[in-house]
């Protein structure tokens, strides 16, 4: 294949509509928490990351999803398509993906997930490889399937990112086929199932290059033997909903559109930290020309705490 013509984003997962309660907390196991304002969301880690591509300008980003016949499913074709994503839509007789969120006062969320039609993203459904250039995976599909893409992109030379996202231990034949990881450090613990510093759990894995995100501190990445990091924007946060997914997103955009790791981890943490400041999966994502005013905003200030977060980590 050729590398000139590879000019697209491949994103295949999840994609569900959120259904999202504000509360004082987030309640306990056996607690009940009278609720405030309720409203839907679209949203599926697969679909916001793909929205977050798109919305990094520049980029063709294409997702393979699956969704249910249903009224759910026209809300997250219609804003999948209104932030430019071309869809592969598998279509189940599953009623499209729910998500149920509880989402606190101090931004903080517990999300239950009714996977419904994503069950029905299977190994076979991927197409075509050509022109893409990265594929960007999760784990809200059958793990099957997430593997057999992987291990046919790997095959294609297209560059495999996988989000592990929700937390679980993955089969070694996944994680070999990976050119970059992203986790968060719960999903670092769970596929290392070590529980020491940051550093400690990099060392434990054979990837290229990972990227561990970590809330508003910001991120840490090792690719190859070095080490970059990149502290968090401060933003006033109403919901870090699809934080994540934002950060993987624009990751990977950025790296397509041929941006160097530590160039990418910027753009990437001050897109997720602007998710934060307001509702919603993908409606809160922004667009290129945001996350520019942010960057230009911050070149004015020298980031002291550097050296904390690497201390964070366990890299001094
Ligand atoms: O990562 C946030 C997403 O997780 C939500 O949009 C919800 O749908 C769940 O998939």
């Amino acid at each position: 294949m050729n590398a000139r013509v590879r000019d697209t984003l491949l994103v295949a997962g999840s994609a569900n509509l959120d259904f999202v309660v504000r509360a004082s907390h987030v309640p306990a196991p056996g607690e009940t928490v009278l609720g405030r304002e309720f409203a839907t969301f679209p949203g599926g880690k697969g679909a916001n990351q793909a929205v977050a591509s798109a919305r990094a300008g520049g980029v063709a980003t294409r997702m393979l999803l699956a969704l249910g016949n249903d009224g759910f499913a026209r809300t997250i074709e219609h804003s999948l398509a209104d932030a430019g994503v071309e869809m592969q839509v598998v279509r189940s007789v599953q009623p499209t993906g729910t998500a149920f969120i509880c989402l606190s006062d101090d931004a903080e969320n517990a999300i239950t997930v009714a996977p419904g039609a994503n069950s029905a993203l299977l190994g076979n459904e991927l197409s075509s490889l050509q022109g893409v250039s990265h594929l960007l995976l999760q784990l809200e599909t059958p793990l099957e399937a997430v593997t057999a893409y992987a291990l046919a992109a790997r095959e294609a030379g297209v560059q495999v990112v996988l989000n592990a996202a929700p937390a679980r231990a993955l089969p070694t034949e996944l994680l070999r086929s990976v050119d970059v990881l992203v986790v968060n450090e719960g999903e670092l613990a769970a596929i290392t199932g070590h529980h020491g510093s940051v550093a400690e759990c990099l060392a434990l894995l054979d990837c290229p290059c990972v990227v561990v995100t970590l809330g508003a501190r910001g991120c840490c990445a090792r690719q190859q033997a070095r080490f970059f990091l990149q502290s968090g924007f401060k933003v006033q946060a109403v919901d870090t909903t699809a934080a994540g997914d934002t950060f993987c997103g624009a990751l990977v955009a950025t790296l397509h559109l041929g941006q160097p790791l530590p160039a990418a981890l910027r753009y990437a943490c001050a897109a997720s930290a602007l998710a934060c400041t307001r509702l919603g999966a993908q409606s809160s994502i922004p667009q290129r020309a945001e996350v520019e005013a942010l960057l230009r905003s911050d070149d004015r200030h020298a980031h002291p705490d550097e050296h904390v977060l690497a201390a964070y980590c366990g890299l001094v």
